[in-house]
């Protein structure tokens, strides 16, 4: 795996650092052996490289929202951590994004192939509010915050990411779950000539992921439509997604193109992929080990430490005292 992390030199002492990824190593496994899912295109040739566009001012259209790169205003929240934050060429250059490839770094090469605007979230399922939503509709401009937030993916890394955003309540509330919805499910846009990692059966796609009710409307669950101050990227999830940072990185879906509300515990991606290492809740928890890594500890990305530093996991990464109520009773071990 090639890392490539063109504007900053420092990053190339990443490269060795990342080449043995074991969650990676588990989905090239997947590719090489022609994936469980059935055979799938070969990956076209691809366009060469993109750089992000930069602060580009929002359009004038009303109802569209800021490309990606815009820069957005938007209020501090009461969410810090002590933690240094990470590089922003870090965050948008060591990505996860398989729509667009395997590798870290296809993200950040591939992603300008996909076109945000415009945009539609279709809603389904157990709502009062069924219909096709543009992000303005769902997600209020003026009242932006700005949460730093750990991330800690499954794979054992970590990042502090300032994310730009609202409450995931808020947006929930303007779609009126009736009371037969027990769960929320997101999923991404899954369109094979903007997202070529998707001609691969890598996972069975579209992207899902879910929540219990509860757990979606927790003050810590976010949908953010930046970070750093500008409009997400296409490689982070543009134009919206969810940040859940009491959880694996995995469980946040990007690029949001539908939301469904459902009476039972939908399926999610890596769940359907390996049920046996991906689970519904996937919750930070230093003490239960992934079955082919330890959880104990993470590597982190484009902190202070350079890119050799490790710190301790923390549980619920460090969000215990706002969410621990929301599994009070509940067998962690039984429950990952
Ligand atoms: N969402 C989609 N649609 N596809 C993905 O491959 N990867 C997940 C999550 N959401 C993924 C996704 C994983 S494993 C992580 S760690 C985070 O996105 C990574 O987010 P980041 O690249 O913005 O740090």
């Amino acid at each position: 795996m090639e890392l490539k992390f063109r504007r900053n030199p420092n990053y190339q002492s990443l490269r060795s650092e990342m080449t043995d990824e074991p969650f990676f190593m588990d989905r090239r496994k997947l590719l090489a052996t022609g994936g469980a899912l059935g055979a799938g295109s070969i990956l076209g040739a691809l366009p060469a490289c993109s750089e992000p566009q930069g602060a580009i001012a929002a359009p004038a259209n009303a109802s569209a929202h800021p490309a990606p790169g815009a820069k957005l205003a938007a209020k501090k929240a009461a969410y810090a951590v002590s933690d240094t934050t990470t590089v922003e060429e870090a965050f948008n250059g060591y990505c996860n994004f398989y729509e667009f490839g395997t590798d870290k770094d296809d993200p950040a090469d591939k992603g300008f192939l996909l076109k945000t605007q415009p945009w539609q979230i279709k809603v389904e399922g157990e709502s009062d509010a069924l219909g096709n939503y543009a992000v303005k509709d769902l997600v209020d401009f003026s009242k932006l915050e700005e949460r730093v937030y750990r991330h800690r993916c499954v794979e054992a890394w970590s990042m502090v990411v300032p994310w730009v955003g609202v409450p995931l309540s808020s947006v929930i509330a303007k779609l009126k779950p009736k009371a037969t919805a027990k769960y929320v499910q997101f999923e991404t846009l899954l369109d094979k000539k903007m997202m070529p990692g998707t001609r691969l059966p890598v996972l069975d796609w579209p992207y899902v992921e879910g929540l219990r009710m509860d757990e979606a409307m927790n003050e810590l669950a976010f949908i953010a439509v930046g970070a750093y101050g500008k409009a997400l990227l296409q490689q982070n999830g543009a134009p919206l997604r969810t940040v859940l940072p009491w959880k694996y990185g995995f469980k946040a879906t990007k690029s949001i193109a539908k939301i469904r509300f459902t009476a039972n515990e939908p399926k999610t991606a890596w769940n359907k992929a390996n049920a046996n290492e991906y689970g519904f809740y996937s919750n930070v928890n230093p003490k239960v080990s992934h079955p082919r890594w330890s959880q104990a500890s993470e590597r982190v990305i484009g902190g202070k430490g350079g890119f050799n530093e490790r710190r301790n996991t923390e549980m619920f990464n460090g969000y215990e005292k706002q969410v621990a109520s929301l599994y009070a009773g509940m067998d962690l071990e039984k429950n990952y």
